[in-house]
């Protein structure tokens, strides 16, 4: 006898995670769109006092860490959502919004994990094509939008072209879509982002009740191997949901120890985003000049086609053999492209010789 899963099973989509984590090799691992660099020495000792806590559960409500969350946004506490990564409060947002017979509205190619949301809940996934520029359409996003919709998602700045719109933009679109629609501005790389202040988009939440920022320790904070993440919401009404269906104590204490002690360092955040710029502008131009067009990245990573002349599989293996890890555009919706983060001086350096040498 085999075991008897549901329908449900079968749809939902095996995560594209990217390959390499269980080697112990040095690699220069550019294909997850991680911080090259480690955390902080005074995030290291928070997670250092906390391991003696470990005996209890971590504090279920994340009291610390949403009221210092409170106070660097100056959004109340009742409207911040934690999770175990960002992911988790998206997936969580995904099982207490939709069902059979409702739609999820969300641009393609765009982060992988959003296909899931309509595949573990049965709702119908609109998907919207991006524009000539490899960004979000978002007139032809609310032109999907219908009575139907309960969810729509954008991700801005884009995994995985890189790409951003203006907060103008933006506004205008969550100003059209009608209150009945939780919109989810997936905001993972916003700190990479030039076009505009990062926390700009913060004040729109006092004008939109259905409005979700949804951000996440696991990039410019280093922090993914800890998992933690955090949605600032326009009303109390999606936190309460979302903790509702996840089990309690999502959030572990480690994390959550980290996340505050790394929340006192913006002085070290902005330091390191003015590097991954530094290095963004640098790797771009060594694209450009072996021929290649990365998009024009607002992000810690590039994505460029690699022409009808090559095979991706084929450029992805010579990397590899190199120890350069990236990832193929075949597995994040558009074949024939590369998507690579931007690590240290050191290993871009190896990426960009391994490339020369590969094409
Ligand atoms: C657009 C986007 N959103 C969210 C995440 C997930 O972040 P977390 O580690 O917080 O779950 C990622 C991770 O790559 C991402 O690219």
């Amino acid at each position: 006898m085999t075991l008897e899963f549901t329908d449900r099973i079968a749809r939902i989509p095996v995560y594209p995670a990217a390959g390499g984590y269980a080697q112990q090799e040095p690699l220069v691992r550019l294909a997850s769109n991680e911080s090259p660099y480690p955390p902080l020495a005074e995030v290291r000792e928070a997670i250092e006092h906390a391991l003696g806590t470990l005996n209890r559960y971590p504090d279920p409500t994340n009291a610390l860490l949403r009221a210092r969350l409170s106070d660097r946004y100056g959004v109340p506490a009742t409207r911040i959502a934690i999770g175990n990564g960002s992911c988790d409060v998206l997936l969580a947002a995904g099982e207490a919004l939709l069902e059979p017979g409702a739609e999820l509205v969300y641009a393609w190619p765009s982060f992988s994990i959003y296909p899931h949301l309509s595949a573990a809940s049965g709702a119908r996934a609109v998907t919207v094509a991006l524009d000539s520029e490899d960004r979000h359409d978002l007139p032809a996003m609310l032109r999907e939008i219908t009575v139907a919709t309960r969810l729509t998602v954008v991700c801005n700045p884009n995994n995985p072209t890189s790409t951003a719109l203006p907060l103008a933009d933006i506004a205008a679109f969550v100003a059209e879509v009608p209150p009945h629609v939780c919109v989810v501005i997936d905001e993972a790389y916003c700190e990479f982002n030039l076009l505009d202040d990062p926390d700009a988009s913060v004040a729109l939440l006092d004008r939109h009740p259905n409005l979700v920022l949804l951000r996440t320790f696991s990039k410019v904070y280093g922090l993914c191997g800890l998992r933690v993440g955090f949605a600032l919401c326009g009303s109390e009404d999606l936190p309460r949901a979302v903790d509702q269906v996840r089990q309690p104590f999502f959030c572990n204490a480690l994390a959550q120890a980290a996340a505050v002690e790394a929340l006192a360092h913006q002085d070290a955040v902005e330091e390191r985003v003015t590097r991954t710029i530094a290095e963004r502008l640098s790797v771009d131009e060594r694209l450009r000049a072996l021929g290649l067009d990365p998009a024009i990245s607002q992000t810690n990573f590039c994505w460029f086609q690699l022409g009808e002349d090559r095979d991706e599989a084929e450029v992805m293996s010579g990397l590899e053999e190199r120890g350069v890890l990236v990832r193929g555009g075949g597995a994040l919706g558009r074949a024939g492209a590369l998507r690579v983060t931007y690590g240290t001086p050191d290993e871009n350096e190896r990426f960009l010789e391994a490339l020369a040498e590969v094409l």
